[in-house]
């Protein structure tokens, strides 16, 4: 993969003490955005926000000491763009799960910061190799910027002459210190879908991890809490776009079986995923454009 020069990089879009770039793991090109709240890392390839730390504060992002940086592959944490569908392919199996968003270079389009804020936006067009998976003209553009929280902007333009359909979501991976001591507020009677078992249920009060857990949320609001009594931490999130949350966990089998990803490590992150999965898949007419947004606040108790 030809990755754009860093120095360039720097010379066009950065700004000292606000926006740099620099070469990540296995040379990827990273963005490093701050602002007086905090700050975060933005990996071109996937359009993959790293990390995230609001001032302050330890990391709000789990990222995998086991994950992969290759093209290719995806890397396994910070939070992962699932696009042009979510989960695997609806009808073929060989492609990729969660889609080729997070496998691609993404476009650098600009950088700007105010007194309050700085902001990155990135660019995913349709190409030779995308349309071979998914046969129409596309622009995908992302927003990631810093004011008190971090904030994403996902937005599909259908550049095509047809309508198209698809799913998507944020898949962010939150760091914790155990997931023993964590529960998840604002789902209390929503209902949900098992993924494992594709049976139906409603949250019972707060939501609270003790298996493997891979749950299609419809919060009554679009937005939960992740209380962290170990880290002694609340992540607000809110999001909008959609009306559907999933809830991921691997837990300890499936820990095991993945390559990119500790054994123990299930037990300090939780995915709380903002997406258009299910019967929240998005059509557009030609022309048309969906945004899908989540934003999350750090406080300390
Ligand atoms: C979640 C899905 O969003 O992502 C799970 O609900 C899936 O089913 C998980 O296992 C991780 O996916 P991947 O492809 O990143 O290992």
């Amino acid at each position: 993969m030809n990755y754009p020069d860093i120095a360039i990089l720097n010379q066009r879009f950065g700004t000292p003490g606000r926006i740099a770039f620099r070469a990540g793991e296995a040379g990827l090109p990273i963005a490093a955005l701050v602002n007086k709240a905090g700050s975060c890392e933005v990996s071109l390839y996937g359009g993959h926000v790293l990390g995230y730390r609001p001032t302050g504060h330890g990391p709000v992002l789990f990222l995998s000491k086991h994950s992969l940086f290759e093209p290719g592959k995806p890397i396994r944490g910070g939070v992962p763009i699932c696009w042009p569908w979510f989960g695997p392919h609806p009808d073929d199996k060989a492609q990729p799960v969660h889609g080729f968003a997070r496998l691609n270079q993404w476009e650098l389009r600009a950088t700007e910061y105010t007194s309050e804020t700085t902001e990155l936006r990135l660019a995913l067009t349709d190409s030779e190799l995308t349309r071979r998976v998914w046969p129409y003209a596309f622009e995908l553009t992302l927003r990631v910027w810093l004011d008190d929280k971090l904030n994403l902007e996902l937005t599909t333009e259908n550049r095509d002459a047809r309508p198209f359909t698809f799913t998507q979501g944020f898949h962010p991976y939150f760091l914790v210190r155990d997931i023993a001591a964590v529960a998840v507020h604002g789902l209390a009677n929503a209902p949900f879908v098992n993924r494992l078992t594709g049976e139906h249920g409603r949250q019972e009060g707060a939501l609270v991890i003790g298996a493997e857990t891979d749950r299609l949320y419809t919060p009554p609001e679009p937005r939960c809490a992740l209380l962290d009594a170990g880290l002694k931490r609340t992540l607000a999130l809110a999001f909008s776009g959609t009306d559907k949350m999933v809830v991921w966990n691997p837990w300890i089998e499936k820990a095991r079986a993945m390559k990119d990803f500790g054994d123990d490590e299930y037990t300090r992150m939780l995915c709380l995923e903002p997406a258009n999965a299910g019967e929240a898949a998005v059509t557009l007419a030609p022309g048309q454009r969906h945004a899908l947004t989540l934003s999350v606040q750090a406080t300390l108790a």
